[in-house]
C-alpha cells in the first residue's frame, strides 16, 4: 500500500464533498483491509458520476439540436424578413416556437439531472464505508509523520518519491494545499508552511490550470503560518502579494494593518533600546527573530526521539567492536523436537541479550494467523498505568487481535515453539497478540514490562510482570517498520518468519530499562507481527531468581 495513493483516495472523496461527519474514530487508515473497502466505495462513486455525465450529455445534446434547428430557421427569416413573415405558416411557426416550444426548452433547462444522482450517493452512504474528516486528517498526519521520521523533503513526496524510490502517484497543487490545510487545522504551522509552499510551486508549474486551488488561497494560509512562526516580514510581503491579486480581500486588508502595526511596535522597542545605549546584541536577536528559519517544533524534541528517528532511518548501527562479538549458531537445547530441527539463532545484542531466531514461523501458519485475526481487529490499546484500564493512544497506531492456544493447533504450536526458543513456560503467558501496522502505523518508545510506579498493570492477570518478549515478524516490510532500541543503538529489520526474543526483567526481577524499544512507522508496505509476552509466574525453576540484577545470557 502506498501512503500517497491512500491520502489521495481520501482527498478525492473530500473534494467531491462526500464526507459525512461520523463519530471520531480516525482509524480507517491503520489497516489495509479498510482501505480496500474505500476503493469499493470509490468504484460506486465513479460509476455514478459517469452515469450522471452521460445523462447530462444527453440533455445538452437535445438542447444543442434544438438550438441548431432554431438558428437555421431564424437565419432564413433574417435573410428576407418580409418574405418570411408574409408566409402564414411561418408566422404560425414563429409564434409556436416562442410559446409552447420555448416552454419545453425551459423545462428541459430547468430539469435537474444532478438531484437523482446525488440521491444515489445518499443511498451509498447507508451501505458503503466513507472516510470522515478525521480520517483525512489522520491520513495527512500519518504522511507528515513519515516525512519527519524519514527526513523526506516535501517536493520529493509531492513527486511521488519515497526515500529515493519513485512510486507512481504525483500530487497536484490541490493535494498539497489540502495537506497544508489539514496541518493548519491541527495548528501545526511548520507543516502548513512546507506544504503551502509546495502547493505554490506546483501551481506555478501547472500551466494547464488543472486545479481548483488559487494562488490567493495559498498565500493566505502561507502568510498566516509564517506569521505564527515568527516571520512577520514575510507574512506582510505575502499579504501584499495577495492584495495585488485580490485588492478587495477583507481579511487580507485587516491582516496587513495588523502585521504593519506589529512591525512598527518592534521598531519602537528597538529604537528605545538604542536610546538607552544598548550594545546592539538584542537588536541582533530581534533581527534573527524575523529571519528565524522554519523549524519543526516536533522534530528532535528529546534526545531519545532523535535517536529513535536516526535508528528508524538506519543511520546509526552497532559499533564494529560490538558487532564482532555477536555470533550465529544452531541451538538444540535438550528438546527432542529441536534435535531434529535445530533453531537458527542470531545474536543481535549481548547486554541485554537479544536474539533473532530464523525460520520459526512458516508461511502456512502466518496465513492462518492473519486470516483468523483480521475479522477481530481492533485499534490497539495501551494500558493506563494509573487506572489499569485499556485505552487507545496516539502514540500506538495499529490494529490488533488476540488468539488463544485452544483455538487451533497452529496457535498451540507457536506457543510450544516459544517454549523451545526461550526455555520458559507459556503457561502464564498472555495470548498471542497479532498486530497489523498500516501506513504510518507505529508504536513510540516504551517498555514491555510494568515499572514499579505502574502498580495497576497486570495485577488482574495475577501472573507477575512480563519477564520476556517474543516478537514474530509475519511479513517483510518494503520500507520502514524497524523495531528499534534507542538506548542500544540497535535496529531489528522485519523479515517474514523470524522472531526476536529478549528478557524484559533482570534475573532479580528488576525491569531492564535498556530494553526500551519502539516500532518505527511503516513507510511503504505493511507490517504484520505477533507477540508472545511471557510472565514471571511458574518460571521459578526455569529461570531462577537471583539477588543481583544480572543480565541473562543463555
Ligand atoms: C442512480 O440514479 C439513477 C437515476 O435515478 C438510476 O437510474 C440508477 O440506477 C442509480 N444507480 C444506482 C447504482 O443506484
Ligand atoms: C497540458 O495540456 C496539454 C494539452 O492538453 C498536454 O499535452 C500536456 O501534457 C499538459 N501538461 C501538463 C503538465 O499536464
Ligand atoms: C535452553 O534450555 C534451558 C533450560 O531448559 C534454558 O535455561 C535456556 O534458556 C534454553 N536456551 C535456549 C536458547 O533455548
Ligand atoms: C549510539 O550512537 C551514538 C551516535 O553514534 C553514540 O553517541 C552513542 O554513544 C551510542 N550509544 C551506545 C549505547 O552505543
Amino acid at each position: 500500500m502506498n501512503p500517497l495513493k491512500m491520502y489521495i483516495v481520501f482527498l478525492t472523496m473530500a473534494c467531491v464533498g462526500l464526507f459525512i461527519p461520523r463519530q471520531i474514530n480516525g482509524e480507517v487508515f491503520t489497516a489495509l483491509a479498510d482501505m480496500e473497502e474505500l476503493l469499493e466505495t470509490e468504484a460506486y462513486l465513479i460509476g455514478n458520476l459517469e452515469a450522471y455525465i452521460a445523462t447530462q450529455e444527453q440533455k445538452l445534446k437535445f438542447l444543442k439540436r434544438r438550438a441548431i434547428d432554431y438558428q437555421k430557421e431564424h437565419n432564413e427569416a433574417e435573410s428576407d424578413v418580409s418574405a418570411y413573415l408574409s408566409n402564414p405558416i411561418n408566422a404560425y411557426l414563429l409564434t409556436k416556437r416562442l410559446t409552447s416550444d420555448w416552454k419545453s426548452i425551459e423545462s428541459v433547462m430547468a430539469y435537474d439531472v444532478g438531484s437523482e444522482y446525488l440521491g444515489n450517493i445518499t443511498v451509498y452512504r447507508q451501505f458503503l464505508k466513507f472516510p470522515s474528516d478525521e480520517d483525512l486528517n489522520g491520513a495527512a498526519v500519518a504522511l507528515m509523520r513519515l516525512q519527519d521520521t524519514y527526513n523526506l523533503d516535501t517536493s520529493s513526496i509531492a513527486k511521488g518519491e519515497l526515500n529515493g524510490v519513485q512510486y507512481s502517484t504525483e500530487m497536484t497543487a490541490n493535494d498539497c494545499f489540502e495537506m497544508g490545510r489539514q496541518s493548519y487545522l491541527n495548528k501545526d504551522y511548520y507543516h502548513t508552511a512546507l506544504w503551502m509552499r509546495e502547493a505554490m510551486d506546483r501551481l506555478t508549474s501547472d500551466t494547464n490550470h488543472t486545479t481548483s486551488t488559487s494562488k490567493a488561497d495559498i498565500l493566505e494560509y502561507l502568510a498566516f503560518s509564517v506569521y505564527k512562526q515568527g516571520n512577520v516580514v514575510s507574512a506582510l510581503r505575502m499579504t501584499n502579494q495577495l492584495l495585488e491579486l485580490l485588492p478587495d480581500h477583507e481579511r487580507a486588508m485587516g491582516n496587513k494593518v495588523f502585521y504593519e502595526k506589529h512591525l512598527k511596535e518592534e521598531e519602537v522597542i528597538k529604537a528605545d533600546k538604542k536610546l538607552k545605549g544598548d550594545d546592539g546584541s538584542d537588536e541582533l536577536e530581534a533581527e534573527n527573530f524575523y529571519l528565524k528559519p522554519y523549524s519543526n517544533p516536533h522534530i528532535y524534541s528529546t534526545p531519545e526521539r532523535r535517536l529513535y528517528e536516526q535508528l528508524c532511518r538506519n543511520e546509526i548501527r552497532l559499533s564494529l567492536a560490538e558487532l564482532s562479538k555477536l555470533k550465529c549458531k544452531y541451538v538444540t537445547n535438550n528438546s527432542h523436537f529441536l534435535k531434529i530441527a535445530p533453531l537458527k539463532l542470531e545474536e543481535a545484542h549481548l547486554k541485554p541479550y537479544i536474539v533473532i531466531y530464523h525460520d520459526v514461523m512458516h508461511d502456512e501458519e502466518i496465513e492462518f494467523v492473519k486470516q483468523v485475526a483480521r475479522p477481530r481487529f481492533k485499534r490497539a490499546t495501551v494500558q493506563n498505568h494509573k487506572t489499569g484500564e485499556l485505552e487507545v493512544a496516539h502514540y500506538r497506531i495499529s490494529k490488533s487481535a488476540w488468539l488463544k492456544d485452544e483455538e487451533h493447533k497452529y496457535v498451540a504450536d507457536i506457543s510450544q515453539r516459544v517454549e523451545d526458543m526461550t526455555g520458559l513456560t507459556t503457561e502464564t503467558a498472555e495470548e498471542l497478540q497479532v498486530v497489523n501496522y498500516g501506513i504510518g502505523g507505529h508504536y513510540e518508545p516504551h517498555f514491555d514490562f510494568a515499572r514499579r510506579e505502574e502498580t495497576n498493570a497486570f495485577t488482574s492477570l495475577g501472573t507477575g510482570n512480563r519477564i520476556a518478549t517474543v516478537l514474530f515478524y509475519m511479513s517483510d516490510v518494503e520500507q520502514g517498520g524497524a523495531t528499534v532500541f534507542p538506548l542500544l543503538n540497535l535496529s531489528l529489520w522485519p523479515k517474514k518468519g523470524t522472531a526476536a526474543f529478549w528478557y524484559n526483567l533482570h534475573a532479580s526481577g528488576e525491569g531492564d530499562y535498556l530494553t526500551r524499544h519502539a516500532a518505527c512507522p511503516v513507510l511503504m508496505g505493511q507490517k504484520w507481527v505477533s507477540n508472545k509476552w511471557l510472565h514471571e509466574r511458574n518460571q521459578e525453576f526455569l529461570r531462577p531468581c537471583e539477588l543481583l540484577p544480572d543480565h541473562a545470557e543463555m
